[in-house]
């Protein structure tokens, strides 16, 4: 079955539809593709955990196209327009308060008094959001605990006929996913490294974010499961002589069979990380990756945590 759709204006009505109507499609975002349902459809939500198999615990981001959509379910404040203004759309996802009392969107938020939201710098994802008139929640398109997909393709591997709709937007740009701070506090908290560098985040603030820890098995914060983004092989991290039998992705100066970039460019990095994770997990003949050190000043925070994880056993 090929459920990936091209771009078209009759496919994104199709799609539209398909979310008004409770099915799940899947769309490109800037930085990973997102497995996508009506937030106000509790079944449609239902599935999209279980074409995961992503425990209920686990709240899904919501995705808008409007800031407005904020006044009528989370409590806001000057910092937190500032930041939207400042970053939206774009790969930045805050947590803030829920105010509303609307239970069909208890699911989506795992029962949390919290709302989790971002809007997406991509086009095919704005205008599914605008086409389809409602918030889709959508968590990375991968199952569980996998590497997370950057191509149409990758989804259609990793869920097959589960979503009714692959929306094509090709290969994602940033390439690993949003920077997730919580909002709800008086000090803003990290709680996941991503595509917006916290360099940039705190210049903007004029001021020092702190980063959680969290507990590496109860997620009280997001994608800090320990073992995560995992490929099927053994991955070994901050290499620079890899052994005989592994098949080595490189970064700048260290090469590899691959190598992330060769500039030692951290954006095109993040870019090219998880498909070659994929790559490398179809090409070790022996089972086993290693990658090379990468910084860990801006992207390079959010590749040195999916690595982190990735190699976790
Ligand atoms: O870039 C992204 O953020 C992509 C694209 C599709 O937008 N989405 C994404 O969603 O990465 P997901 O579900 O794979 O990761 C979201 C993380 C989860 O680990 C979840 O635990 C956490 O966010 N999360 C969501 N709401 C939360 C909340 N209210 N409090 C704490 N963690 C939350
Ligand atoms: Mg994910």
């Amino acid at each position: 079955m090929n459920n990936i759709y091209e771009y078209s204006a009759q496919n994104m009505e199709k799609a539209a539809a398909t979310i008004q109507n409770g099915g799940l499609v899947a769309f490109p975002t800037e930085t990973v593709y997102g497995l996508g349902a009506n937030v106000y459809n509790a079944a449609a939500v239902a599935s999209i955990f279980a074409a995961k198999q992503r425990p209920h615990f686990d709240p899904l981001i919501s995705h808008i196209a409007e800031v407005d959509f904020l006044n009528e379910y989370a409590a806001t404040d000057e910092r937190v327009f500032a930041l939207a203004k400042r970053f939206w759309p774009g790969p930045l996802t805050f947590v803030l308060r829920r105010i509303d009392e609307n239970p069909s969107i208890d699911l989506a938020c795992s029962g949390l008094r919290t709302l989790t939201v971002r809007m997406p710098n991509h086009p095919i994802a704005l205008e599914l959001i605008r086409k389809s008139g409602v918030p889709i929640v959508a968590p990375s398109a991968n199952k569980y605990q996998s590497v997370s997909p950057t191509t149409a393709q990758h989804v259609a591997e990793g869920l097959g006929d589960k979503v009714d709709m692959i929306l094509d937007g090709g290969a994602c740009k940033v390439g690993v996913e949003s920077t997730i701070i919580d909002l709800t506090g008086k000090k803003i908290v990290m709680l996941r490294a991503g595509g917006t560098a916290k360099e940039d985040i705190e210049a903007f603030l004029g001021e020092r974010i702190d980063v959680s820890i969290g507990s590496p098995t109860i997620p009280t914060a997001p994608g800090q499961m320990r073992r995560h983004y995992a490929p099927h092989n053994t991955l070994r991290i901050n290499i620079t002589e890899p052994a005989q039998d592994e098949y080595f992705i490189g970064f700048g100066a260290v090469d590899g069979n691959l190598n992330l970039s060769p500039s030692g460019n951290l954006k095109e990095a993040a870019a090219n990380l998880f498909a070659y994770l994929r790559l490398a997990d179809t090409n070790a003949e022996h089972g086993k990756i290693a990658v090379a050190p990468i910084p860990t000043s801006d992207l390079g925070l959010a590749i040195n945590d999916r690595l982190k994880r990735a190699s976790s056993k």
